[in-house]
């Protein structure tokens, strides 16, 4: 049975599939009617314990351009506010029949639980848990980047190698940092972290990447700059400098961005906090994917689902028989 639960799942072969069944995905959503049949009669439940938009609103566009029938359940409104456990939200969605269950949670590991637990039958697929992983976002990040640094044609079956990629800010409490590292280093991308000493996680020196302290030194060296939130709600005041002084540091402002190669790209996963680890110069300049991430969530979580779920015809032609 297959489920999506952490980047490290995803061989180099595997990634680069899901990015070429994106590109075609998002062939599909250029056309004037949007919608696939494949996975027509199927069940994709969204499971979230924890906020979200754009996860949530593009998973939920992705199964329905897949013309699955898509349940959405927010633990906001439903009987986990009575006490009602992970177990019996289960076994309630198993009941209806999920093929597919998409789970955000606050709690790290609660995907991975849902997944080995044999409480349902359908694939799981991890939307964002706690502090630990958002693989989804990772595959979304990374099929924007081949886009914009390899090229939309030019990158079907192609990885990032030698790409060099930068991650800058709350690296201890990001799922996304974490996510990126994992599935980037398996595209052959060379990752950056740059954090203040005291949001960079213990046990870092295991993880892929190199690690800086100093953003001035690495952005001349960037293709693509990845500015993560600063989680205030995650953290108490020991972690963190002033506002000012963490923007000073390592925010990125019009300066910083003009010392970055031409063709350089900002990224950042959203939400944003504008004017904290990124100015709305930045934000809203013509080199920041930030919307264009959001789209691209939709091709790329087609593409997870559709793989997931095995649709019951091809979307398009396989990616291997294109001769481009
Ligand atoms: N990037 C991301 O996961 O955003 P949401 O929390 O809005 O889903």
């Amino acid at each position: 049975k297959h489920h999506l639960i952490s980047a490290a799942d995803l061989t180099r072969d595997d990634a680069v599939l899901i990015l070429d069944t994106a590109e075609e995905m998002a062939r599909v959503a250029d056309r004037p009617i949007k919608k696939l049949p494949t996975l027509r009669g199927r069940t994709v439940v969204n499971l979230f314990f924890e906020d979200s938009t754009r996860t949530r609103i593009s998973f939920e566009a992705a199964a329905k351009r897949l013309s699955a029938d898509v349940i959405n359940f927010s633990a906001k409104g439903s009987s986990v506010s009575k006490g009602e456990s992970l177990k019996d939200t289960a076994l309630t969605l198993e009941a209806m029949g999920a093929d597919a269950v998409v789970i955000r949670h606050h709690a790290s590991g609660a995907p991975y639980r849902l997944a080995n637990s044999g409480w349902i039958d359908g694939a799981v697929v991890n939307a964002g848990d706690g502090t630990h992983e958002h693989p989804t976002q990772a595959l979304l990040d990374a099929f924007t980047m081949r886009r914009r640094l390899v090229g939309r044609d030019r990158g079907i079956g192609r990885d990032l190698a030698g790409r060099r990629i930068t991650i800058v800010g709350d690296v201890l409490h990001s799922r996304v940092a974490r996510s990126n590292v994992l599935l980037l280093n398996t595209l052959g991308a060379e990752v950056t972290l740059v954090a203040p000493p005291t949001l960079v996680p213990i046990g870092v020196e295991s993880w892929p990447c190199e690690v800086s302290y100093d953003l001035d030194s690495v952005l001349p060296k960037s293709d693509a700059v990845m500015m993560l939130r600063v989680q205030r709600e995650r953290m108490n005041a020991a972690f963190f400098p002033t506002e000012r002084e963490y923007s000073r540091r390592y925010g990125l402002d019009g300066d910083r961005m003009a010392r970055m190669p031409e063709d350089s790209i900002v990224m950042h996963p959203g939400p944003m906090n504008r004017g904290m680890e990124i100015t709305a110069e930045v934000a809203d300049s013509d080199r920041c994917t930030a919307v264009e991430q959001v789209a691209n969530g939709v091709s790329t979580r087609m593409a997870v689902l559709y793989l997931l779920l095995g649709g019951a015809e091809p979307a398009a032609p396989a990616p291997h028989a294109r001769t481009e």
